[in-house]
């Protein structure tokens, strides 16, 4: 059975009281939520601690942005594996755009931080996607494919979700066509060894498309930045139909 889950991320975003702000008013959508929906919010480091000792009853668990492929090393600015578990977080984002562009990830460094990932307990959410460019050249099929072969060399598909993330629709509400979307996430499916992978859809996800996303036989969840900010509007997104 794949599982969904539906993840925020927060990106740099909220100071540790503001993350237990949005905690407080986004407990009450939880009562909604049906049992069978992991949610996961994936906060700056420096909320992590203090989130996980004010979600006891672990409805929601937690997320981390990255995470680097040592356990511990002269490798300044970077985090570790057991240094995320150590305080609760089950969750990490690796290979996100952001990273990519600005921070030169690689699919070397992305399947090594994966790997790491899996060999300290967490569970990453792989972030693949094209862009515009590529699209218009009509290269998206195998610019993904090549990602998740070469993001996947040696990285156990027991435990890892995907999220499939355009980057021409991330932060510009220019949601990618569901059903591109479910045809892109059907083709990445079709190219991993455990058709039982959570495979996810990002980009432009808000309360009032979240629906008809979700509604689409591939699609395993999202992954949402901009609309995670909000408890009301990332609750309703949990708590979709
Ligand atoms: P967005 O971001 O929902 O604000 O488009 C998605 C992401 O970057 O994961």
């Amino acid at each position: 059975m794949r599982k969904i889950v539906i993840a925020g991320n927060w990106k740099m975003y909220k100071t540790q009281v503001e993350s237990l702000e949005f905690l407080q008013e986004f407990k009450p959508h939880l009562d909604e939520t049906p049992d069978d929906r992991e949610v996961v919010l994936c906060t700056p480091y420096t909320a992590l601690a203090i989130m996980s000792k004010s979600m006891h009853n672990g409805r929601v668990q937690l997320g981390a942005q990255n995470v680097h492929w040592e356990e511990s090393g002269a490798f300044t600015g970077e985090i570790s594996g057991p240094m995320l578990t150590e305080i609760g977080v089950r969750y990490v984002i690796v290979g996100h755009s952001e990273r990519r562009q600005f921070f030169g990830e690689t699919d070397e460094t992305v399947n090594r931080r994966l790997k790491a990932a899996q060999q300290y307990g967490l569970i990453p959410i792989l972030c693949v996607g094209e862009t515009k460019q590529q699209r218009d050249a009509g290269e998206t099929e195998s610019i993904i494919a090549n990602q998740i072969k070469k993001d996947l060399v040696d990285v156990d598909q027991q435990k890892l979700v995907i999220a499939y993330e355009p980057i021409w629709a991330i932060g510009t509400g220019d949601t990618c066509e569901t059903k591109e979307a479910n045809r892109v996430i059907g083709l990445i499916r079709s190219q991993l060894s455990n058709a039982n992978v959570s495979i996810q859809y990002g980009g432009s996800v808000k309360p009032d498309n979240i629906d008809e996303i979700m509604a689409q036989p591939e699609i395993d969840g999202v992954l949402v930045g901009g609309a995670s900010l909000q408890a009301e509007s990332f609750g309703r997104i949990v708590n979709y139909n």
